[in-house]
């Protein structure tokens, strides 16, 4: 019996490649088969091979939670159907009269979910400005549970300080969670900071090919594994195995992917930064980025997602008609480069009043670089750009 990698002490990529990824035991197939089975067969009642039932458990799916757990520094990670579904996993760990503290800027259907579905169940949000610790902790009530964060922000490119903020909520007795999506496990890892769970939409980076949805929550503690597993039975909202074995397949490639999507990412924001016709570029990597400096401390690379202000809603529109190299799609984190605008795609659901309020305008665009040859992105933008 070959000796299971240790997942403590080799290298990310060496995880990301073996961990939960050992070849399978009855053929050698060096690849996680895709276990397409909903029932397992029982040699009497009660006596089987660990496995009963697919909603419940599935290996395919135990090889993907344990690959991820891996990669995030967590004691075990549980997946989900899409990242809504982990964030909702998550937000129903809590109970009715319970409190959340939640950044002001998150992906929209966050606060979707939070305002216009568990509002309905007695859960109470209250959205602040996370990049400052101090409006976090004035926001920390007797019954605040969870204090949830994105970082950077989408699509404003805010950061918070996760290690001052675990502090605080801990102090309070609230539990941090990270929507880690935008910089994945290879640039940043909450729970090294102190965070006691980090949530993705796999759908991204972890993926990395736009062929499939999911969401996983990596945790620290047994009982955030124990019920999110009893949510995994009695909600369902579980991710297929065929899904598991896409994001078991991408994540093989994933350090590869964002050191090519960083070095892209970089060039494109400095390429916008110095564009006439772009009024101000948000990117953790620009020196002129308010926290610049917490981004060198919290993240190792600055990752793909750019936004840039074109200044009208005419403007945004008239250079996505003409992109060609680029695709006018809502998502992120694919090999592809996909370009959007947060204001009717991603941030529809938070509406005008809401996306004023936070600075998020018609004229934004918002990029996630891709990997493909960087002059070939360069060049469409500089083609798209001059139509404005
Ligand atoms: C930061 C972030 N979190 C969560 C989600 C939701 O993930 P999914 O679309 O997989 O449900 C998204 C989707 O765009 C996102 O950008």
């Amino acid at each position: 019996m070959i000796a299971k990698p240790d997942s403590k002490t080799q290298g990310f990529s060496t995880r990301a490649i073996h961990a939960g990824q050992e070849p399978e035991p009855a053929t050698g197939a060096v690849n996680v088969p895709i276990y397409a089975s909903s029932t397992y067969v029982q040699e009497e009642i009660g006596k089987h091979k660990g496995y009963e039932y697919s909603r419940v458990s599935n290996p395919t799916r135990d090889r993907l939670e344990t690959n991820l757990a891996a990669l995030e520094g967590g004691i075990a990670a549980k997946v989900f159907a899409s990242g809504m579904a982990a964030i909702n996993a998550v937000a129903t760990m809590l109970k009715s009269g319970d409190h959340v503290v939640a950044g002001h800027n998150l992906y929209g259907g966050t606060p979707r979910l939070f305002n216009q579905v568990l509002a309905n169940f007695g859960l109470s949000f209250t959205y602040v400005d996370t990049s400052n610790v101090k409006n976090v902790e004035k926001a920390l009530q007797k019954n605040t549970r969870l204090v949830f964060l994105e970082t950077p922000t989408n699509p404003l490119m805010e950061l918070c300080d996760v290690h001052a903020i675990s502090d605080v909520s801990h102090r309070h007795g609230a539990e941090v969670v990270v929507d880690n999506t935008f910089m994945s496990p290879y640039f940043q890892r909450p729970l090294e900071l102190g965070a006691d769970m980090v949530i993705h939409s796999t759908t991204k980076f972890l993926n990395g090919h736009s062929d499939g949805l999911g969401g996983v929550v990596v945790c620290t503690k047994a009982e955030q594994v124990e019920k999110l597993a009893f949510l995994q039975k009695a909600a369902g909202a579980i991710m297929s195995p065929f899904e598991c074995w896409l994001i078991l397949r991408g994540v093989k490639t994933l350090a590869v992917r964002m050191e090519q999507h960083d070095r892209n990412g970089r060039k494109v924001a400095e390429y916008l930064a110095r564009h006439k016709k772009v009024q101000k570029v948000f990117y953790p990597g620009l020196p002129d980025h308010a926290q610049h400096k917490l981004a060198k401390k919290q993240m190792t690379g600055f990752g793909a997602m750019i936004s840039f202000e074109t200044g009208s809603l005419a403007n945004a529109n008239k250079m996505l008609r003409k992109v060609r190299v680029c695709s006018l799609a809502e998502s992120l984190g694919g090999v592809e480069t996909l370009i959007s605008h947060p204001a009717t795609m991603t941030h529809a659901a938070v509406g005008p009043e809401g996306r004023r309020k936070i600075g998020i305008t018609d004229g934004m665009v918002r990029i996630s670089v891709g990997i493909e040859d960087v002059d070939d992105i360069l060049a469409d933008l500089e083609q798209a750009l001059a139509a404005i």
